[in-house]
């Protein structure tokens, strides 16, 4: 029997959203693209695990794919995989336990104030397992993304892959979105469609959904900066 092809093909998984009506909250003006004098946009990234969706943003910028550089990793368990991945790659690290914030707020005003001591310009949520507050979202308002492994609005919270197994859905994916209050609630930048292949585990459906989480993560950071005014939209194809 041949071996069944992934059906997510990467030409064809990613939907790109609708273009928007300009900016939502304008920043101070384009930064423009690698190679040119100005800077580039600052990331910072917010991880609680494994860091595979920090490290695709790493490498996305480090291919001259994303005019941004990550400045910054926080993370709020010590010893998780993405702390040895910013080792690794060369990543400046701040830890912001949880355990020992005094409330959420309190944790969230230290999260935005070590991003703005980097001059952050966007936040990206790569696999943080916390809820944030209007702290966080008010400090980087339309500047905070997420990646939930999801189609939303469908399976929002903890373990969306296993809601939509447990569904049977059999169609699954990724978003990308800007965070607001409600979990996993805010306005969508991209979305990946991801087929449910007949009698895979979780375990397997969860690692294609992450491939997919890896490339659309770069492209809703672009995109979301281009939305700001903050990067320049690439010039338009003839
Ligand atoms: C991802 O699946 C993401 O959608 C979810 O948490 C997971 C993080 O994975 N929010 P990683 O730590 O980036 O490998």
């Amino acid at each position: 029997m041949p071996a069944l092809v992934d059906p997510s093909d990467p030409g064809l998984a990613v939907q790109w959203p609708l273009p928007q009506q300009g900016p939502i909250h304008p920043g101070d003006g384009p930064v423009p693209g690698e190679g040119s004098s100005g800077r580039r946009l600052r990331l910072g990234v917010m991880a609680s695990g494994n860091g595979s969706n920090f490290e695709a943003l790493v490498g996305a910028c480090r291919r001259g794919e994303l005019a941004a550089e990550v400045v910054l990793l926080a993370v709020n368990n010590p010893g998780c995989g993405a702390v040895a991945r910013a080792e690794r790659l060369g990543i400046p690290i701040q830890l912001h336990d949880h355990r020992q914030a005094a409330s959420r707020e309190a944790l969230d005003n230290a999260l935005a104030a070590s991003f703005r001591a980097v001059d952050a310009d966007l936040v990206v949520m790569a696999g943080w397992m916390r809820i944030v507050t209007q702290r966080l979202i008010d400090a980087f308002p339309d500047r905070l993304v997420n990646i939930h492994p999801s189609l939303l609005p469908s399976f929002r919270g903890v373990d969306a892959v296993g809601q939509a197994l447990a569904a049977g859905v059999t169609l699954s994916g990724c978003t990308a979105h800007l965070v607001r209050l409600e979990v996993d609630g805010g306005p969508i930048l991209v979305q990946a469609a991801v087929p449910v292949v007949s009698g895979e585990d979780r375990a397997a459906l969860a690692r294609r959904i992450q491939g997919q989480e890896h490339r659309i993560l770069p492209l809703a950071v672009r995109l979301a900066g281009e939305r700001l005014g903050l990067l320049q939209p690439p010039p338009a194809q003839g």
